[in-house]
């Protein structure tokens, strides 16, 4: 079952106790004071506790989150032309299916040439194959783990996007900015090399293990960022990645911007 799903369950669970609690302490001070109108009046109370408990959950985050899994299949469905004709697992790991798709459309609207990816996978796919629909452009990717680089390295040959796509094995290693593992700075300058303009730099790795595990991406390619680039940091509901939101505020001006229909989160950040 996927993250959703439990949380969808987990939630009608929780109406369903919080109706059944209450109807249950409701009938027995009724019972208590009037016995014969304590079924009815226990039937009344919790038909008007599922009524208040599914108005607020509908008002807070839709109908026990089926609009965001409405949403979520919606822009699946709008991404199969991207997804090529080679298999690369679409699981947790990946951007949820609405941010990807409002990530391709920002790159599309906007033109978006130049991307740098820290962490790899679906997304490097989907964002090759529509930087080649546009016919310029290329994303660069750091990846630290070798088998799924090479996992990546065999799909981008097998989708003939390697004029728009490079994915670079880039081992982790320990970090004076966050005292937590990052990507091999001499892999990473490699990009900086490459890719004299960033427009779109997109967090989406390490492994968020260490809270800051994600911070040195934003300073290390600041210099490469222009006053219009977009920074994307994806998962950004977890607390790491809002202490990495926070650290970034401290050192450099930045507006965010937190994508709210998404159940994991992102966040859209440009430079002030
Ligand atoms: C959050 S994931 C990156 C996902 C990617 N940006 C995407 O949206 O598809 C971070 C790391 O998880 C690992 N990873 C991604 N997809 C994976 C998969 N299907 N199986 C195993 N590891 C995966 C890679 O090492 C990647 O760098």
């Amino acid at each position: 079952m996927n993250n959703s799903s439990t949380i969808t369950r987990d939630r009608l669970l929780l109406v369903a106790a919080a109706a059944f609690v209450s109807t249950l302490v409701f009938y027995l001070v009724i019972y208590y004071i009037y016995q014969p109108l304590a079924t009815g009046a226990a039937i009344a109370w919790a038909l008007v506790v599922l009524i208040v408990l599914f108005y607020v959950d509908r008002k807070r985050t839709g109908m026990l989150g089926l609009e965001n899994e409405n949403r979520e299949l919606r822009a699946f469905i709008n991404l199969q032309p991207l997804f090529g004709k080679t298999f690369v697992p679409y699981g947790f790991w990946a951007m949820e299916a609405n941010n990807l798709q409002s990530l391709l459309s920002t790159i599309q609207y906007n033109g978006y040439r130049t991307v740098v990816e820290c962490g790899a996978g679906v997304s490097t796919l989907l964002i090759g194959n529509l930087l080649r629909q546009l016919g310029q452009g290329h994303i660069f990717s750091l990846e630290e783990d070798e088998k799924w680089h090479a996992v990546m390295t065999s799909a981008i040959v097998h989708e003939g996007l390697a004029d728009y796509v490079t994915v670079l094995h880039a081992p982790l290693e320990a970090n004076a900015d966050s005292g937590a593992a990052w990507y091999s700075l001499v892999v990473a300058r490699q990009i900086l090399e490459q890719a004299e303009q960033i427009d779109l730099l997109l967090v989406d790795g390490p492994k968020s293990i260490a809270t800051l595990s994600r911070y040195p991406a934003l300073p290390f390619f600041a210099p490469a960022l222009h006053q219009h680039s977009l920074i994307v940091l994806d998962d950004s509901k977890r607390t790491n990645e809002l202490a990495v939101i926070k650290k970034w505020g401290e050192v450099l001006k930045i507006d965010v911007q937190q994508v709210n229909q998404s159940l994991r989160g992102q966040a859209h950040i440009r430079l002030g």
